[in-house]
């Protein structure tokens, strides 16, 4: 039988199968008023779809850690208790199927206050209930977005207790595993990648001052998360710059230190930092990625990025190039995904007694 099948447990965290939901912003949630940023019925059919289906363990889209963090006004977040408490319903949900459910915290940087993606995306101001985004340094992502402000080291400090606030938050939510959102080009990821950070203070410039945001907002939630549950990062391991990029290597050296600061899983993406790369798209582009640092660092690995076929995610698990394979689009197009996958290769995952015709 496929790896693909078998559980896997971090810390005290039990993980039935290792097909897993890569975060998906759904751009739904309410911009303002006292539900903003709350998960209501879209978020709760979207996810509790995936869960019936047989999905080891989900991750929740990025949500913010405060509302100036959000990707887009209609994001989530985790900023308050009406927030925390709408999360319930969806956790318990998923737990009641035996899928773990994890959720991803983020803060969008200066790629923050963009408009929907199928209304264009444009960055968005005041009168489309936008803001003026924040970042490490006052460099634009591209010519289409605002020369962010750049932070004080106050805010920076604030930014990271934000982050704690919310870990505590997802897990009165009832979520088992929390993912910091360190890749595609936001907040985390701009301070960790020379090309986005400028500074000159003790958070720019060397790999250890361009590290350090990222690691203090892992040792802030890592205090707040229990011991027995674990902590993911999600890290873009290239940005595809010839030069003046964060590199492999530099993902490499940064595992490791996630690791002595008690991160559990290293969910390997790439790029979003730069704009005019080229890259080289097609099924399991970012397995390689994903492989090195299996193969160079005691982190457990997550493989993402146009994984879609069965055969293609038993093989990742085979050659031992991850330990578990995460979803996007496949999973939007397809929520029972797992359990067709199981069909097909012999093995097995929960199905709902509801469905037990089906099988
Ligand atoms: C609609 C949509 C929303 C996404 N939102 C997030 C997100 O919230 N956080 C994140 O880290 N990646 C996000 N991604 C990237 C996915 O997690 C995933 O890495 C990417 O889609 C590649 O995997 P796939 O080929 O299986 O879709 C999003 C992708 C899509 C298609």
């Amino acid at each position: 039988m496929s790896a693909l099948f078998e559980p896997i447990t971090l810390r005290e965290v039990t993980v039935p199968n290792r097909v897993w939901m890569a975060p998906m912003c759904q751009y739904s949630a309410e911009p303002e008023g006292p539900l903003a940023g709350a998960p209501h019925d879209w978020h709760f059919a979207h996810y509790a779809a995936r869960a019936a289906g047989g999905t080891g363990l989900i991750l929740v889209e990025a949500t913010a850690v405060a509302p100036e963090g959000r990707i887009s006004p209609y994001d989530l977040g985790l900023w308050n208790d009406t927030q925390m408490e709408a999360f319930q319903r969806i956790t318990r949900f998923l737990t009641a199927q035996g899928t773990v459910p994890g959720i991803q915290l983020g803060h969008g940087g200066r790629k923050a206050s963009t408009d929907r993606p199928w209304k264009g995306g444009a960055p968005v101001g005041p009168d489309a209930h936008g803001w003026q985004p924040f970042a490490p340094s006052a460099v634009a992502f591209d010519e289409r977005h605002p020369v962010p402000t750049e932070l004080t080291t106050d805010q920076i400090t604030e930014i990271v207790g934000r982050f704690a606030a919310a870990a505590r938050r997802a897990l009165a939510a009832g979520f088992e595993v929390v993912e910091i959102h360190g890749a595609h080009g936001y907040l985390i990821n701009e301070f960790l990648s020379p090309h986005s950070n400028r500074r000159t203070d003790a958070y720019g410039g060397s790999y250890e001052n361009r590290t350090r945001f990222a690691l203090e907002v892992v040792d802030a939630v890592r205090e707040v998360w229990p011991a027995d549950k674990p902590v993911f990062f999600r890290v873009s391991a290239t940005e595809w710059l010839q030069e003046g990029g964060w590199t492999p290597d530099d993902t490499v050296r940064f595992a490791h230190d996630l690791h002595a600061h008690g991160v559990d899983l290293l969910d390997v993406s790439t790029g979003g930092n730069a704009v005019g790369v080229s890259i080289p798209t097609g099924p399991g582009y970012q397995v390689p990625f994903a492989a090195r640092v299996k193969a160079e660092t005691p982190l457990t690995v997550g493989a993402v990025g146009l994984i879609t076929e069965a055969g293609q995610a038993r093989k990742i698990l085979a050659n031992g190039e991850a330990d578990v394979v995460l979803l996007g689009r496949e999973l939007l197009r397809n929520p029972s995904w797992a359990r067709h996958a199981a069909r097909e290769l012999g093995g097995e995952v929960r199905v709902p007694d509801q469905y037990h015709r089906s099988v």
